[in-house]
Parts: C-alpha cells; structure tokens; sequence
C-alpha cells in the first residue's frame, strides 16, 4: 500500500470508540459509491477508469505527446477548474524545482480573466514555438474561450492556419459543446472527456495525460498507481484502509472543526493541495455543509499562519502530508569555526531537519488544540502521485455520502457566471441584466 493513514494525534479530539461507532455509516457509504446507487451517480465512471480506459486513445496521448516535444519549446494547455488543475499538480509534483536540461516549457492560461496576463503571455510567446492544448469538457466556459480565441489567433498568424491546425489538440465532449464544434470544422486532433466524470475527478483522463506525458513523465506508472489505489479502496477492511479511515477521521473532526488544513513540507505539492482543495470543496461544499479546505506549505508558513495555527480561533483541525523519502538529499559538515551556530548538525540529513520540524509541529499544534492526521507517502514519483491522487478522490466520495452530499455537481459555480453574462450583455440575459444594473 503506498499511503498509510495515522490519526494518533486525533486521539486527543475524538475517542476510538467513536470511530468504532462510525464503521457502520462509512461502510454503507462507501457501498453507495462504490454500488453507485447514490446521488450523482452518473458522475463514476472514474471509479472504475483505471482498468477500462481506452487504450486505443491512451496510444494516441503518447503519439501527440511525442510529437509536441518534437515541434515545440511551449505547451500552452488551456482550461480552467477540473480541466487544469490535475495537470498543475502532477506536474509541478514531479518535475525539478530547477531544471538543469532543456525540458518542454508548460504554461497553463484560461484560468483567470487577468488581461495583464493574457498580454505578457501572448507577447511572451510571439518568438516561441508553441502548442496548444485546449480543454473544456463543455466547450463553453468563457475563460479558456477567450484564451484560446486569442492564443488560436497567434499561432495561425505566426505558422498559418495550417500548421496551426496540426498544433492545436482539443479536449473535450465526444460530441457536444461550442469547442467540438470548432476542432471539428478545423480539422484538431481531439481527445475525449469522457461524459460520466467531471472535471476535477479527470485528472487521469485524456484532461491530465496529455499535458503531463507532453512534460516527458511515465504515464504507465502514473495509471499504475491509481490501478492499485482502486484495488485497495475495494478490497481493504475499515480497520486497514486509509480510504475508509481518512474519510471517517476528517467526518468525525469537522463536526466541530469547520476547517481542514493540508499541510506538505515540499513546496512542489503546492498545487496538489490546490487540486484537493477544488476537490472536496467543489464536492462536500453545498447544501450549507462541509469542511472549509485550506492548505499550508510548512516550514514557509509556520513563520506566518503558524501563529494563527498555534493560538488563534479553534476551527481547525491539519492533514499532514508526509513524505519519507525526499528526492533529494546532502548530510551537513561541520565548520572548523561554529560561527552561525550549526555544527550540532553535523552528520545529520538535511531531511532529518524536515523530519523533526515535521514532528514538532505536529506536537505544538496538539498543544495548541489542533487534531493531527498524517497520510504518509513513500516518495514523490508517478506511482505515487497516481495512488495519492486516487486515494483522495476515493476518500471524497465516501466523505461526501457520510456528510449526505452528491459529491458530483456543483450547482453553486453557475451563479457568478448567469451575473457575469448578464453584465456583459450575452444574449439571453436581457432581463437579469436590467435587474443587476438597477441594484
Ligand atoms: O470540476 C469541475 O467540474 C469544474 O471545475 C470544471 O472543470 C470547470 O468549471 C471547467 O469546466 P469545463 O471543462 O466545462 O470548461
């Protein structure tokens, strides 16, 4: 099993027997998701999309991602939500924090409506060769629309439609949406978002795999991770499954802790955490519920939110995210002169500096009146990152079922964006526009 589960540093917050207690409730719920018979229930087929994926399409992925490094220095994946944020956080995981070979440049945009961005970016890549990747499973959302109209526009005035047509690779719906349209008339390699899993379940989907196997990562392991994450989800008792007992201990602490902070020591997870944070937000976050997701990168933000963490309101319990064994690691020497103090570390790993600012932590902030969960990751690898990435959506749905939510839609999204079209005048919303202007 490469994640393991440990909730010692709850045991001050809730009892054993509660957990005990709460066998029964998680078992049904997880035999809601997994017999999908609970709400939102057309929304699984990423349950099950490790071992019936499309191989043939699978192929295809590695083709273009072949291709992409050959003709280009820049992938310019566009999407927004679910359709980016699996990528960031596999690929941001993986790669080098500084990259020493002249590796593919990936550069994510549609994902904010900053026009200083958009301009930077398109002046930016004006001497570059580039890519597009763009993805939308609805082919709608305004964001990558307009990103893509602008970037499309770009490419074709620097390489000719043609070509143009030939760097441009659209992911979205088998068959609807204003984007299958477009790929279709113009002739783009297209991939499928597959219509039974929503964005931020489709990492592992066409959505991720091109971008991350553009990136020259092994998307073999990658799948194999999440292969043998599904076959211990299923197969694992209450007592043994991290995917059971994660979703049990985070159930019983939001209770009275509306705040869950996941915390990594590697600044490379930032954008796992970003991902999480989507997912059992956008999943757990409606019908007035749910535990707010926050995350933290430590040891950076113990010398700023520490304090809040240590002494301010009680809301919050941390998940620690604990990896074993660095990628990388050095054993500090002694000076022959102890003039900065440090010779007390000699011969130790710097990891073992990681290690111990880890457990002090964990031990002041249950002081302070903070539970502690740790889930502990073997290393930061595509294996890995498949299981983990695995592990938490698993562990949100059954999450979701106990809180009785359909972990699936996200009604609360399409409230900013009827207002943001009525502002902007969009056909159709005539009579909401006047209703906003007058307020
Ligand atoms: O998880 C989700 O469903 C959302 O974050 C969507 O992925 C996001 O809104 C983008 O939607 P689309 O892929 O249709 O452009």
């Amino acid at each position: 099993m490469a994640i393991k589960f440990n909730y010692q540093h709850a045991l001050n917050f809730v009892k054993e027997q509660d957990i005990k207690n709460l066998k029964k409730e998680t078992l049904e719920a997880c035999n809601t998701l997994v017999s999908k018979s609970g709400e939102g229930n057309s929304f699984l087929g990423w349950l099950d999309y490790p071992v019936n994926h499309d191989l043939d399409e699978y192929d295809r992925i590695k083709k273009a991602a072949a291709k992409i490094r050959k003709d280009s220095d820049v992938l310019v994946v566009i999407g927004i939500g679910g359709s980016y944020l699996g990528a960031k956080a596999v690929i941001e995981g993986l790669k080098k924090y500084f990259n020493l070979e002249k590796e593919l440049e990936i550069i994510f945009a549609g994902n904010n409506l900053s026009s200083t961005y958009m301009v930077e970016l398109l002046k930016y890549l004006e001497n570059k060769s580039f890519s597009i990747n763009v993805i939308s499973k609805s082919g709608t959302t305004t964001e990558p629309a307009i990103a893509f109209r602008l970037l499309k526009e770009l490419l074709e005035k620097k390489v000719g439609k043609h070509e143009a047509a030939k760097r441009i690779y659209a992911t979205t719906d088998a068959k609807k949406g204003a984007l299958r349209v477009l790929a279709t008339e113009e002739g783009y390699e297209t991939f499928i978002v597959p219509d039974d899993i929503g964005g931020r379940y489709s990492w592992f989907t066409a959505v991720g795999l091109l971008p991350i196997a553009s990136c020259g990562f092994d998307i073999d392991q990658l799948m194999k991770g999440s292969f043998d994450a599904r076959n211990d989800s299923l197969h694992l008792a209450y007592e043994e499954s991290p995917f059971l007992q994660y979703a049990a201990l985070r159930h019983l602490l939001g209770k009275h802790y509306p705040v869950e902070i996941l915390v990594s020591y590697e600044p490379k997870m930032a954008y796992v955490a970003e991902w999480w944070k989507q997912l059992f937000g956008e999943s757990e976050g409606k019908d007035n519920k749910g535990i707010y997701p926050a995350s933290l990168i430590y040891s950076t933000d113990l010398h700023s939110m520490g304090q809040f963490v240590q002494e301010g309101s009680r809301i919050m319990f941390e998940t620690v995210l604990n990896i074993l064994n660095p990628n990388e690691d050095l054993v500090m020497k002694e000076e022959k002169v102890d003039l900065d103090q440090l010779n007390y570390l000699k011969g130790k790993h710097f990891d073992e500096v990681t290690k111990q600012a880890l457990k002090g932590t964990v031990l002041a902030h249950v002081d302070g009146g903070v539970p502690n969960l740790e889930i502990l990751m073997d290393k930061i690898d595509e294996y890995n990152m498949g299981y983990l990435l695995y592990f938490f959506m698993f562990s949100c749905g059954v999450s979701c079922y106990l809180t009785k939510v359909n972990p699936f839609n996200q009604p609360g999204v399409e409230s900013y964006k009827r207002n943001m079209f009525a502002l902007l005048d969009k056909p159709g919303y005539e009579e909401l526009s006047k209703e906003l202007k007058n307020k």
